[in-house]
């Protein structure tokens, strides 16, 4: 999974700060745009968007791995503040971005409203860790977890209606929007109903309910 994120990450990286630095082929399908957009302030903050983005990933990935959480729980405590802040960037710089989206006004509404609930999983799941509930911290931490994924699932979603069902780019990227959000949604739900909890997460339920 490490290896896929990994990789998923230097492709992001490399796409929009090396291959297409100027988005051209992502702006060049923005049909309607408002007087107030300003091109370098917006790649600027394309660019910050990107690289916490990929830190979000990142410290997200590797605040996953079993012997982080046991062996080293200073490093997963401080990683962790690490993916807050990350979290918190990336939707302070899609706040800048919503009102400009491709598919305009309803694709904004969808942006705004991850901007709220992405943080909100955040902060529930590290409420849940400073309470020790750490099956709730687990199972909230999957929930925003799959956030990271939202731009791979809306490029995923708008090229399978483009180019399958032959659908416009506008309506396409607002299917590719909502439809991720739905995805990120439902798979956290399904990995959280199907996942094996390690053992240090398991034995306080058998000691104290409340604690899970
Ligand atoms: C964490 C993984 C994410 C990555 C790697 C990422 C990457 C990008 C990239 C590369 C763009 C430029 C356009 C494109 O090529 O798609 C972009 C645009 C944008 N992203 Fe993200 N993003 C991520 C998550 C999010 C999340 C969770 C939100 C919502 C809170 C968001 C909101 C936006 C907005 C509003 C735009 C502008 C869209 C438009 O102009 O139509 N992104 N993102």
């Amino acid at each position: 999974m490490l290896i896929f994120i990994l990789a998923y990450i230097f492709y992001t990286l490399y796409m929009n700060l090396i291959k297409d630095p100027k988005s051209t082929s992502f702006l060049s399908h923005k049909t309607v745009l408002r007087e107030s957009f300003d091109l370098p302030l917006w790649l600027n903050i394309m660019y910050v968007h990107v690289m916490f983005a990929c830190l979000a990933m990142l410290t997200g990935a590797v605040n996953f791995s079993k012997r982080m959480l046991t062996g080293i729980p200073k490093v997963h405590k401080l990683n962790g503040y690490f993916y807050f802040i990350s979290v918190l960037i990336v939707t302070l710089t899609s706040g800048y971005m919503a009102p400009y989206s491709t598919g305009g006004r309803i694709v904004s509404i969808a942006f705004n409203i991850v901007n709220i609930i992405w943080p909100a999983m955040t902060v529930i799941a590290i409420a849940k860790a400073r309470r020790k509930q750490y099956s709730k911290h687990q199972e909230w931490i999957i929930r925003s977890y799959l956030f990271c994924f939202t731009n791979l699932f809306i490029h995923l979603i708008t090229s399978a209606c483009t180019k399958g069902f032959g659908l416009v780019h506008d309506i396409s990227y607002t299917i590719g929007v909502y439809g991720a959000i739905v995805l990120n949604l439902v798979i956290a739900e399904l990995i959280i109903r199907f996942r094996k909890l390690p053992y240090n997460l398991q034995t306080p339920l058998n000691k104290n309910r409340g604690n899970i």
